[in-house]
């Protein structure tokens, strides 16, 4: 039986992040489940330019002669391997990392009816963050499931520095974990029926 592919995607790159921390805590607890695969994708290892593209992601699909930049690949590449996502999301300005929005914006199909949940920090659990990610998430066809984490930058770390996770956390985690598992694989044969590589759900006349 194939389990779905769950990548835990860190929405930081800063020097001295907590998100790296957050997002291994959090692949060591999913990790104990044996109904999914989990792997870390650290938007460190695919660095992108801010985006300027001429054709997007979704327009290209459509058109036969376009062809992805090359620097663009390994990033699609990862994404289009996974079944599911959890965004580890930290919450600048009352949004999400413009880091991870702008890998979000660089593919369109490989996002396609795909699941995510969220694991949010920040003062307010990240709650806001993760707000505006499901919005975006609308947008590029990812079923975004209802449980959701909340870190505190405040109650959950001593001294603002060591993080000390609140009890409650680990089985939110495996709340959420339940559902992103159930729709990641209900999602497979959603997929191999539609065409992986065409937008879903869009025609020229879209946009
Ligand atoms: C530019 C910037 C803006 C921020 N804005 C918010 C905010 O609106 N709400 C909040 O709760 N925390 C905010 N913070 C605090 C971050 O949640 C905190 O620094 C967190 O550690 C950032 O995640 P990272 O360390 O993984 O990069 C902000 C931090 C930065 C750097």
């Amino acid at each position: 039986v194939n389990k779905p592919r769950i990548g835990i995607i860190i929405g930081s790159i800063r020097p001295g992040r907590k998100g790296e921390v957050i997002a291994n805590w959090v692949f060591e607890i999913a990790s104990r489940r044996t109904d999914a695969a989990f792997e870390i994708v650290d938007l460190r290892d695919y660095p992108l330019p801010i985006y300027n593209e001429a054709v997007s992601a979704m327009h290209g699909a459509l058109d036969p002669t376009w062809s992805m930049p090359e620097y663009v690949v390994p990033w699609a590449e990862k994404i289009r391997s996974l079944d599911g996502f959890i965004f580890v999301t930290p919450e600048y300005n009352r949004s999400t990392s413009s880091v991870l929005k702008n890998a979000l914006d660089y593919l369109y199909c490989d996002w396609n009816n795909k699941a995510a949940g969220f694991v949010g920090y920040g003062g307010v659990g990240g709650a806001r963050a993760v707000e505006h990610l499901r919005n975006m998430a609308a947008e590029l066809q990812i079923a975004t499931v209802r449980g959701q984490v909340p870190v505190s930058t405040i109650h959950d770390y001593e001294n603002f520095t060591d993080f000390s996770p609140s009890p409650f956390l680990p089985r939110m985690i495996d709340g959420m974990l339940d559902q992103l598992v159930a729709w990641s694989n209900a999602l497979i044969p959603l997929r191999a029926a539609a065409g992986t590589f065409e937008p879903a759900g869009v025609s020229d006349d879209d946009r």
